[in-house]
């Protein structure tokens, strides 16, 4: 490996599916390992001696590149506004792994509304986005009693752990299949591409080049 290589730090997941005909597109070519599933290898070569890819959690894909770990990083922006670290720059909405982030509960819920009062005195919301949460019920004047938990959140109201969630929805078929009904989109979602503040000032060039790539793949409006 080399020490000077600039990293890019990608999701595990769906997003890194979303994420190979961008790379290829920016002309980001990693090594076979990066493509094999059976690969437990989690930093790759790619095609510019310059930059390795690592690969990691959805959430970790902030913290390395805040820490300045990965120089730059592909990361949902509800990773992002869940952190809110001040040294991420994210220049660039790259459109790719589009969700929202909602609040659900049990379908066979009578009641939908989440501003009457008479259901403050028991919220309890299941979620990995415990800053979002809690944001989300200040702003209606409620403290949510919060559980954390890292997947599989549809089970909690169902084996009632809480009464809410508040998790990603792409296609609902998650929430359906476990008995689970939308109350309210807290935020509309898609990854961007994210920018250590240190690294774009001591390694502009090389950051900016890359960024260019990124951006050239893109329709104009998709800047962010
Ligand atoms: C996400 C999310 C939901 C599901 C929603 O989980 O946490 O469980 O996708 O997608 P749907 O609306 O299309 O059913 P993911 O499968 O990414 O795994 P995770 O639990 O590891 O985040």
């Amino acid at each position: 490996m080399n020490n000077n290589s600039l990293i890019l730090a990608l999701p595990k997941g769906r997003i890194l599916k979303a994420c190979i005909p961008l790379l290829e597109a920016a002309n980001i070519i990693p090594e076979p390992a990066f493509f094999d599933a059976d690969s437990r290898l989690l930093r790759f070569k790619t095609n510019d001696p310059g930059l390795d890819i690592i690969r990691v959690r959805s959430f970790d894909v902030a913290t390395f590149v805040a820490f300045g770990t990965a120089s730059l990083g592909i990361c949902g922006s509800d990773v992002l506004m869940e952190f809110d670290y001040p040294d991420i720059y994210a220049p660039l909405n790259l459109d790719v792994g589009r969700c929202r982030l909602s609040v659900a509960q049990l379908a066979n819920t009578k009641d939908k509304n989440l501003e009457d009062p008479a259901r403050w005195s028991q919220i309890r919301v299941a979620t990995k986005y415990p800053n979002i949460t809690r944001r989300f019920f200040a702003k209606k004047g409620v403290q949510a009693d919060i559980v954390n938990l890292h997947g599989a959140m549809e089970l909690a109201p169902v084996l009632k752990l809480s009464n809410l969630i508040i998790d990603l929805v792409d296609t609902g078929s998650t929430l359906k299949a476990n008995g689970l009904q939308e109350v309210e989109t807290i935020v509309d979602v898609s990854s961007r591409l994210i920018i250590n503040r240190t690294a774009l000032k001591t390694q502009s060039a090389r950051i900016n080049a890359l960024t260019e790539r990124f951006r050239q793949t893109l329709p104009p409006q998709s800047i962010a």
